[in-house]
């Protein structure tokens, strides 16, 4: 029977039989999705039936231009940047003023914010408000870790709480929209923007995902007056060679296995909106691709809420060689059913034309303008449109911020190495020799997207280290300069201002000087890396070597024999083939974010113990890129003894493996139980490990789960993160960890049968504390 066979013969009004219908609906695509496809369903529908009501209301009230204003997203820019226009306030307002535009992005100054939307809700006919947008990417005055640090915490709890603060202090400046969680799986890390992601595994980026999403706008029983953003969709981490911006070319089986989870998480929980990304994805960009935006997120996911371009994405197809014109993008990208148009102004300037000329039919525009009311609706917008700047709590609630950002930031840092237990340092170290360009650089603590935090306030590693070892003589010398090759046109626009480069002498001046200072310390902390441009939006890299001479100022460090810290700020997995062999101890602080400093103090002093893993694997050297723990076995798997698939001048393991963290503490993880040995396809298990905290300090574990399907109608990768719990145990504390192994785990996208599939085979789990564990059991799947 149809859904509206069903509705026709029950005797209600039309709004009630719409409610049932769509309730109806969900249901049943909840039903045929996870009976019939295997995978779980029941997308969140981010908005209320009383929003839609009341946007369809609103709708009929509307000329198409209006409509086709609110699909229209400008930037705000009073300066140029990446081609897009900047344009004196007076014309933005006039724009306003006309229903022009739906949604400014780029525009953080609540003054300006209140005064524009003072014109929309008093001056505009139908008083629509804006919708403001911005990249709350990982904090808006404070600045928490970025995103892949925040995953190597591995705990979604964080990422949730870190995007509920970072909404906060953005609501306090009147944006209700950020264009974040970035979902991206990314296993190339010359794109710089693998930072702004959760790295290579799709399980732990769904998630984070999950949590980011969550803490953006809250859960439907507790919805908070914010929108997420799900980007950029899907496969832009896939970019050849790890060049941004670069095409990509994903079979369906990597898309939907690997690339898509973590959309489809976050869509689950609610996502209010998904940006379609830039690059081609099989020859058909995704800002005009109806594979992706129809038959994926709004059939497969049951999307429900509305999809934004990247910027000027959708004029942008004419450059790629896929529209003829930019009536034919804004026609291609429209069709494809993408509402918003970021910038480009095609839609604003083509629409109307399209329609007269018959080209769509006006429900379609109603389809695609109804979200983005529904949006502002649930936002509380056109009751609550201004920003409270005179909020006097907002140096409290900062306050409180900063402490939450040094949890965070101490919670994701990822100790490599730490041999004969350089660290903690004790307290009563007396001369600490702190050496590095990243070591006193406020900005450069603060990561890529951190456009609206003041670098001021930023706590470098040099005055944590100071704050904190108030008993020692605590030094500092840069030693060398970094700087790009070709620098971008964000370098002092987007990312901290260039420092003007030192000539020759000045260089062997500062080389020198860095040297003596580590002679006369007792312990040496290099912190080296990359600066924020460098792993930034358009900061893809061609090496993952150390940049300039910092490779040169550790060595020699080194060879003064003096104890020597490496801390690397940066989110790249910088060729480490040689510290990790020679320096003692290596801890991996990403960009922390602006307190920064006092975590890495926390961290080195042991006030806390690290307890973070690697969210992505660790080559040995750029040659081994893509490298990924979730490879299938080829018919000579690595370890045979001929005929090996492997490099002949390098090992082909990693240098380090996926989610791989050491601690000041060790863990023994034992006992691994499974409930059943043999089940059905419906069927699940529990997997239970003991945990024993086996040193003497309270520290974390990150206890983790592999599976493996032996055999099947398409070959599976080696091993996969299916369950991970970060735990807390005192010295000698044993805890018990269970995971479910459910059809969830074991459902696949089959490249075979070009389905879902749930399927009767022997299986193999790993629980351990990275991707290499080695405590074993199996079980097998009957039909
Ligand atoms: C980036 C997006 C970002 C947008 C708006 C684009 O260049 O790819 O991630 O949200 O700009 O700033």
């Amino acid at each position: 029977m149809k859904l509206n066979q069903i509705a026709i013969v029950l005797p209600i009004n039309n709004k009630f039989r719409r409610k049932l219908l769509h309730h109806l609906k969900r249901s049943l695509s909840f039903l045929f999705l996870s009976q019939i496809l295997c995978i779980p369903a029941f997308a969140q529908s981010p908005f209320t039936p009383a929003d839609r009501d009341r946007a369809d209301t609103l709708l009929k009230q509307m000329t198409t231009d209006e409509k086709i204003g609110q699909l229209n997203q400008l930037f705000y820019l009073t300066l140029p940047v990446g081609g897009a226009k900047p344009r004196d306030p007076v014309i933005y307002q006039d724009l306003v003023r006309q229903g022009k535009i739906g949604s400014f992005l780029f525009l953080t100054d609540a003054k300006e914010i209140n005064r524009l939307q003072k014109i929309a809700m008093t001056e505009q006919r139908l008083h629509i408000p804006i919708l403001f947008g911005f990249d709350v990417i990982h904090g808006f005055d404070t600045e928490f870790p970025v995103p892949l640090a925040t995953a190597a915490s591995w705990d979604p709890a964080l990422a949730e709480e870190a995007q509920r603060l970072a909404s906060e202090e953005a609501i306090h400046a009147g944006i209700r929209w950020s264009f974040a969680p970035m979902v991206d799986i990314a296993r190339d890390p010359r794109w710089g923007r693998i930072s702004e992601g959760a790295g290579e595994d799709p399980y732990l980026g769904a998630a984070m995902a999950r949590a980011q999403v969550r803490g953006f706008q809250g859960t439907p029983q507790n919805p908070r007056p914010f929108l997420a953003t799900m980007k950029h969709f899907a496969g832009y981490g896939a970019a050849e060679g790890g060049r941004d911006y670069d095409a990509s070319y994903i079979s369906e089986e990597q898309l939907q296995n690997v690339y898509l989870p973590p959309f489809r998480a976050g869509v689950q929980a609610g996502a209010a909106t998904v940006m379609s990304a830039y690059m081609d994805l099989n020859n058909v960009p995704a800002s005009a691709n109806p594979h992706l935006l129809q038959d994926i997120l709004r059939k497969q996911f049951d999307f429900k809420g509305f999809v934004v371009s990247d910027a000027f994405a959708v004029a942008s197809l004419v450059t790629q060689g896929f529209a003829k014109d930019r009536e034919d993008a804004a026609l291609r990208s429209f069709s494809a059913t993408l509402n918003m148009d970021m910038g480009s102004e095609t839609y604003v300037e083509n629409l109307k034309a399209l329609l007269d000329k018959g080209q769509f039919a006006s429900a379609q525009l109603d389809d695609l303008v109804r979200p983005i009311l529904e949006a502002k609706y649930h936002l509380g917008l056109f009751e609550n449109p201004y920003a409270d700047a005179t909020d006097q709590t907002h140096a409290e609630m900062l306050a409180k911020h900063r402490r939450a950002a040094r949890t965070a930031a101490a919670r994701s840092a990822v100790l490599l190495r730490n041999e004969s237990g350089l660290l903690p340092l004790s307290k009563a170290t007396k001369r600490i020799a702190v050496i590095g360009p990243l070591a006193d650089a406020k900005a450069d603590m603060l990561g890529p997207w951190s456009l609206t935090a003041k670098p001021e306030d930023t706590v470098t590693i040099f005055e944590g280290l100071r704050a904190k070892f108030t008993n020692s003589q605590v030094e500092y010398a840069p030693g060398v300069q970094i700087s790009k090759k070709h620098p971008s046109s964000f370098d002092g626009f987007l990312t901290p201002d260039l420092p003007k480069p030192w000539s020759p002498e000045e260089s062997d001046a500062q080389m020198k000087r860095a040297l003596q200072l580590a002679e006369n310390s007792d312990v040496v902390i290099l912190a080296l890396g990359e600066l924020t441009g460098m792993v930034f939006e358009y900061g893809s890299r061609s090496s993952l070597d150390m940049p300039g001479r910092e490779q040169e100022l550790l060595e020699r460090i080194y060879a003064t024999g003096k104890p020597v810290v490496l801390l690397l700020v940066t989110t790249r997995p910088l060729d480490l083939s040689w510290a990790s062999e020679h320096v003692p101890a290596i801890l991996d602080c990403y960009y922390g974010g602006t307190e920064a400093g006092n975590a890495v103090a926390d961290l080195l002093s042991g006030d806390v113990v690290p307890g973070g893993k690697l969210p992505i694997t660790w080559p040995r050297s750029v040659g081994q890129v893509p490298i990924y723990y979730a490879h299938t076995a080829s018919h000579k798997p690595y370890d045979s003894e001929k005929f090996t698939s492997r490099y002949w001048d390098l090992a082909t393991s990693p240098l380090y493996p996926f989610g791989y963290g050491l601690s000041y503490s060790t863990f023994t993880i034992s006992d691994l139980r499974l409930s059943e040995k043999a089940i059905s396809l419906d069927g699940s298990i529990t997997a239970t490990v003991t945990v024993t905290n086996t040193g003497s300090k309270t520290a974390d574990e990150v206890v983790q789960l592999y599976l493996h399907q032996r055999y099947g109608s398409a070959s599976r990768p080696v091993r996969e993160l299916k369950g991970f719990r970060r735990i807390t145990l005192q010295p000698g504390e044993k805890q018990q960890v269970a995971f479910t192994i459910g059809r969830e785990e074991r459902n696949y996208w089959s490249a075979a049968k070009n389905d879902w599939v749930l399927e009767p085979s022997e299986f193999d789990v790993w629980v351990g504390n990275n991707s290499t564990a080695t405590l074993h059991d199996a079980f097998s799947v009957s039909k």
